[in-house]
């Protein structure tokens, strides 16, 4: 794998897709056995988490549903801070065993925001699925049950993940090269 130049930033190589794809495996086995006969219903989160969804989605074993969410903030007409609403959840929630898969827990602030909001629904259990975190960057923190990889504080593309709309389709992930 060589550097890569995406718009005007260089990025240099960091997770091979065979290194992705063994973690994702064992977070899927792990996921299997803990939910074995429990139907759980997956909830991914567009639009960085499409390919590592479907990645880990293949290798559920078990009786399990997955639904995709686009999370849209706007500004609460009284609240200072930006609201997050989920646009297309089409499952109903209450009493399910429910998994948000993220591709990124960076200042864990759209969770922070999102998470309460799933609360409502009442599900059995809610439970998180990144393949990412930085805990450098946590603001907000969240706890992570099935984490693929802890990663520096240094912005990544690739698997899904973009900058400025490009690099979802690279299948490794890139990490930003900082210049001096
Ligand atoms: P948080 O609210 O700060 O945890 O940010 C979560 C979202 O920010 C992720 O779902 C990503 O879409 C985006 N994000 C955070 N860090 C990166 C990165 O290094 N590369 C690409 N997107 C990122």
């Amino acid at each position: 794998m060589e550097h890569l130049r995406v718009h005007d930033k260089e990025f240099t190589p960091y997770l091979s897709e065979k290194e992705i794809q063994a973690r994702i495996s064992e977070m899927a086995a792990q996921i299997n056995r803990d939910y074995e006969g429990k139907k759980p219903v997956f909830i991914a989160i567009l639009n960085g988490a499409f390919i590592f969804a479907a990645d880990l989605f293949k290798n559920i074993r078990i009786e399990a549903e997955i639904s995709f969410i686009k999370l849209a903030s706007y500004k609460g007409v009284k609240s200072t801070g930006k609201v997050i609403t989920a646009i297309g959840l089409d499952v109903d929630l209450h009493g399910r065993e429910v998994v948000i898969v993220e591709d990124i827990v960076d200042t864990g602030k759209t969770l922070h925001q999102f998470l309460p909001q799933l609360e409502h629904n009442h599900p059995a259990s809610l439970r998180i699925a990144a393949l990412l975190h930085k805990p450098d960057a946590m603001v907000h923190p969240i706890r992570i049950d099935y984490l693929g990889f802890t990663i520096p504080n240094k912005f990544v593309i690739g698997y899904g993940l973009d900058y400025d709309g490009l690099g979802r389709n690279i299948r490794e992930i890139y990490q930003l090269v900082e210049k001096p």
